[in-house]
């Protein structure tokens, strides 16, 4: 017999801890992780996942973000620095849902990035990734159920000058998520990517100051001749609008969409 990965309604998992006044939504009863949920799109899809009835784990390297992010929605905060192998191994490996989101930007020429930023932020956008997947995705086949939702960017799909570290580790998720989806599908688990461009975040405000050092141009210029050069759209992406989509990926009907990405980028890409 065909075996589907349609989800289940409302799922008995027991002693699941769930919110109770969002335990209705398309989510109840499972249990999301989000890394980098403290700020930015990670927050925004701890909120909207929470909103939907999952019961989130907020795992960030703030502390004291995480414990605020994780009271807002009713979750369970996680205080975890993810470029540290052993802080990752000690997360709870129990989520029906993952988002890998945590990540962060360098902005320098290859021959000036230092070599061991390079490997810190692989570790963290990809090594962590990985080793979540690893003691995650036992469970979620175990369970008939799981959903893996990579933040990628426009950058897992297209380079840009002086971002060597963060379109290598985008372009590597490309490749773990599309492996998770070809193993999980027959255990009812999806793997996608989410590919933003320029989102509305503490992240890429910090980088408008460092594109301008690197451009030789006023900070007032950097949003309209850098960031928005590509995207016919002409304006930054919301967390929030990024976090939809996640919802979307993680909620009924969707269960076919594996392997794919699911790019947000006002047509940067179209070109
Ligand atoms: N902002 C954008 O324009 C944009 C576009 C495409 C993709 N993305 C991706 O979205 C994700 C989130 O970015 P954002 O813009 O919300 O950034 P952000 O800086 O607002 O949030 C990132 C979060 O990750 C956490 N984090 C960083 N290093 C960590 C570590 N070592 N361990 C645990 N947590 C850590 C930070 O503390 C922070 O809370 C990143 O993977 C980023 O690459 C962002």
């Amino acid at each position: 017999m065909e075996r589907t990965n349609e989800p289940s309604p409302a799922p008995a998992v027991g002693t699941r801890q769930t919110s109770s006044a969002t335990a209705d939504g398309l989510l109840g009863g499972r249990t999301a992780m989000v890394t980098g949920a403290a700020s930015g799109i990670g927050r925004a899809c701890a909120v909207a996942l929470a909103a939907e009835g999952a019961h989130v784990q907020v795992v960030d390297v703030d502390a004291e973000g995480a414990e605020k992010v994780a009271s807002e929605v009713g979750g369970t905060a996680y205080p975890a620095d993810l470029s540290d192998p052993a802080a990752v191994d000690g997360l709870p490996a129990d989520a029906d849902i993952v988002v890998n989101n945590a990540g962060l930007q360098r902005v320098a020429p290859v021959h000036e990035l230092d070599p061991d930023t390079f490997a810190t932020m692989q570790r963290i956008m990809v090594e962590a990734p990985f080793r979540i997947l690893h003691r995650t995705l036992p469970g979620m086949y175990e369970r008939g159920w799981g959903r893996v939702v990579n933040i990628s960017s426009v950058h897992g799909l297209r380079a840009s000058p002086y971002k060597s570290a963060y379109v290598a580790a985008k372009h590597a998720l490309e490749g773990l998520s599309k492996v998770v989806a070809l193993e999980g599908a027959p255990h009812g688990v999806t793997s996608n990517c989410v590919n933003p461009a320029y989102v509305r975040t503490p992240l890429v405000e910090r980088q408008i100051a460092r594109q301008a050092e690197v451009h030789g141009i006023p900070e007032s210029e950097v949003v309209s001749t850098v960031l928005l050069e590509r995207p016919a759209i002409k304006r930054l992406i919301e967390p929030e609008e990024v976090a939809r989509t996640v919802v979307w990926l993680c909620g009924p009907g969707t269960a076919y969409v594996t392997g794919a990405d699911l790019v947000l980028d006002g047509g940067w890409t179209a070109h």
